[in-house]
């Protein structure tokens, strides 16, 4: 083997233990992939809970970008989907007013698929806990919680999330 074929072989190895994570990580238990890509998407919205003192935002894939830029979210069109970041909250060590982003929580997942999701309001819900992305919930019963919360907010299309205002 000449010496540049043994480099590319050591920098593919090198490489790959990098490659995306979402492949990986397992699904949630009713089915649902971690969503790829997810970390590049674009802002929606923040939002911040004094009760557990945690951060969040809330981002939404490209067709989910476009409904919220149109206003288009009443319903939210079929292949949206809306992510939520949740972070505890810390101090910046420079400027102790300033609430920033500590440990990682969890990430969860609001995916439009009328028909596939048609019990649940046309939402296929998902999350995964941690910097490990462990899948919650014990089976595919654990829509229930999700859905169940979601629903004082049904005619906004169970999302309670407005997006935010963008000049
Ligand atoms: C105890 C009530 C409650 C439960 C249970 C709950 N949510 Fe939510 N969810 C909320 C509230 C309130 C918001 C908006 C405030 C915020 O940003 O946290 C929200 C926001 C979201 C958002 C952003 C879109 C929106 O509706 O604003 C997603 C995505 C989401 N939840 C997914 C889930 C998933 C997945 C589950 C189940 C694993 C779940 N939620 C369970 C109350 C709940």
């Amino acid at each position: 083997m000449t010496r540049s074929a043994l480099a590319v072989l050591g920098f593919a190895a090198a490489v790959l233990p990098a490659a995306p994570a979402a492949a990986q990580v397992a699904a949630a238990p009713n089915g649902i992939e971690l969503p790829a890509g997810y970390r590049d998407w674009r802002v929606i919205a923040s939002s911040h809970r004094e009760d557990n003192k945690t951060l969040r935002v809330i981002l939404g894939n490209d067709a989910a970008i476009a409904a919220a830029r149109a206003g288009n979210t009443n319903p939210w069109p079929d292949g949206s989907v809306l992510a939520k970041l949740v972070w505890k909250d810390g101090r910046h060590a420079a400027w102790e007013s300033a609430i920033v982003p500590e440990a990682f929580v969890h990430a969860e997942f609001m995916i439009k698929d009328s028909k596939r999701f048609a019990d649940t309001g046309g939402w296929g819900f998902a999350r995964w806990k941690g910097m490990a992305q462990t899948p919650y919930g014990e089976n595919a019963e654990f829509v229930q919680e999700c859905f169940g919360c979601h629903l004082p907010v049904k005619d906004n299309d169970y999302v309670f999330t407005h997006p935010a205002m963008l000049p």
